[in-house]
C-alpha cells in the first residue's frame, strides 16, 4: 500500500467514525475493498482507484448545503498537503467529483479508475448491505419504511430527488433495482447481479408479509 493510501486512509477513518447515517466509514472501507477486487480485473492504476474510493465521499452534498464541489475541493486540498503531483491530483479529483448519482442516473465518469471506483460505490447500495443502508438512512430520515399509497416516482430531477420523501420500498424502485444496468466493468456487472437478485427475493417476501402470508 502506498504512503498516500495509508495517510488517506487514516485521515477518513477518523473523519468518518462517528457518522451515523450509512455513510461510517465501513462504508468507505467497502468501497476500497470492493474497487480493488474490481480493478485486479482492469488495467487500473491501482493508486489513483484506492484514493478515489477512499476520498469518494469526504464532503457529501447531503451533509454540505448543497455544495456540489465541496469533496473535489476537500480532496485537492489533501492530495496537495501531501505532496502529490498536479496530474494524479486531477485524476483522484475527477472521481470525487462524479460519483454521485443524485437521481439522474447520468454518467459523467471518464477515468477507468472512476469507473472502478463507481462500481464499488454501487455495489455497496445493493444486496444485504444495500439493504440495511437503505433501511438505515430511511430511519435516520424520519420516513416510513413503507406506504401502499406513497408509489415510487421515476425519472425524478436532481432538486425532486434531493427533496423527496422516499420511503425504504420506494428507494429499491428508485434507485437500487436501476444500478445493476449501471455497471461500468466486468467484475462489476457479475457482482451486482448477484446482489440484485437477492433484493428482488427480499421484495417478494417483504411484499407476501405485508399482505399476511406465512
Ligand atoms: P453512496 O455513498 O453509496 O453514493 P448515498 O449518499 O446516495 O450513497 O446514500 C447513502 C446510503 O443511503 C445508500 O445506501 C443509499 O442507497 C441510501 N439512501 C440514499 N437516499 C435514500 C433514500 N431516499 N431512501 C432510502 N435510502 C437512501
Ligand atoms: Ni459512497
Amino acid at each position: 500500500m502506498s504512503d498516500l493510501v495509508n495517510k488517506t486512509a487514516e485521515m477518513i477513518k477518523a473523519k468518518f467514525e462517528s457518522e451515523g447515517s450509512g455513510h461510517d466509514w465501513w462504508h468507505i472501507y467497502r468501497v476500497w475493498q470492493l474497487a480493488k477486487t474490481i480493478a485486479k480485473g482492469e488495467d487500473a492504476d491501482m493508486e489513483i482507484v484506492e484514493l478515489g474510493a477512499l476520498l469518494h465521499d469526504i464532503a457529501d452534498y447531503k451533509f454540505h448545503d448543497g455544495d456540489d464541489e465541496i469533496g473535489g475541493k476537500k480532496s485537492r486540498e489533501w492530495l496537495e498537503s501531501l505532496g502529490m503531483e498536479e496530474e494524479r491530483i486531477e485524476a483522484v479529483v475527477h472521481i470525487v467529483d462524479n460519483i454521485s448519482f443524485k437521481g439522474g442516473g447520468k454518467n459523467n465518469m471518464q477515468s477507468l479508475e472512476g469507473k472502478v471506483v463507481q462500481d464499488a460505490d454501487r455495489l455497496d447500495a445493493i444486496g444485504a448491505i444495500g439493504i440495511g443502508r437503505c433501511f438505515v438512512y430511511t430511519g435516520y430520515k424520519g420516513h416510513v419504511m413503507h406506504d401502499p399509497n406513497n408509489k415510487p416516482k421515476l425519472n425524478m430531477t436532481k432538486e425532486e430527488y434531493k427533496s423527496n420523501v422516499a420511503t425504504a420500498i420506494n428507494h429499491f424502485y428508485e434507485k437500487l433495482l436501476l444500478l445493476k444496468d449501471l455497471m461500468n466493468t466486468k467484475t462489476g456487472k457479475e457482482m451486482a447481479d448477484h446482489r440484485h437478485k437477492f433484493m428482488e427475493t427480499y421484495l417478494e417476501e417483504f411484499f407476501q408479509e405485508w399482505d399476511g402470508a406465512w
